[in-house]
């Protein structure tokens, strides 16, 4: 099994999701209904899914180096598609200001409004 002792090892240094993160992570969804459908039909698919390799949605130690670049750098990554992550995250309908409040949701609001 290389391809799982790769992801352990991988996940290890940045500490891996656990039962608990993944089972947030399929759970949550934006407040706002139109997101939380967009969501659902687009990003959750990869980001609910550590197998993926996708930040895991919530899971703060996934998002911490990301977050870094800061959201211009993040939000093109979205909109033009970054390694294997899909242009518009699959989401064709998604405006900027949307895939910007997506990722703020993913990335896990720190006033936990958007929950
Ligand atoms: C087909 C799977 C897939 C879908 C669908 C998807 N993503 Fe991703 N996403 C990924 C993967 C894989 C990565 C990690 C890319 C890497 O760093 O190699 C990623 C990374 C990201 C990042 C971090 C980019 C960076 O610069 O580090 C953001 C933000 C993001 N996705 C947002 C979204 C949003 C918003 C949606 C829905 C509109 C979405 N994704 C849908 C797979 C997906």
């Amino acid at each position: 099994m290389p391809i799982a002792l790769g992801l352990a090892a991988c996940g290890g240094r940045e500490a891996r999701p656990q039962a608990a993160d993944m089972q947030k992570a399929e759970a949550l969804r934006p407040g706002d209904a139109g997101l939380a459908e967009k969501y659902q039909r687009s990003c959750l698919i990869c980001h609910g899914a550590p197998a993926s390799q996708a930040p895991l949605t919530a899971f703060a130690p996934a998002w911490e180096p990301r977050l870094r670049q800061g959201m211009p750098a993040l939000l093109a990554h979205v909109r033009d598609g970054f390694q294997a992550m899909p242009a518009q995250g699959y989401c064709n309908d998604c405006s900027d200001d949307e895939l910007e409040r997506l990722i703020v949701f993913m990335a896990g609001a720190p006033t936990g409004a958007n929950q």
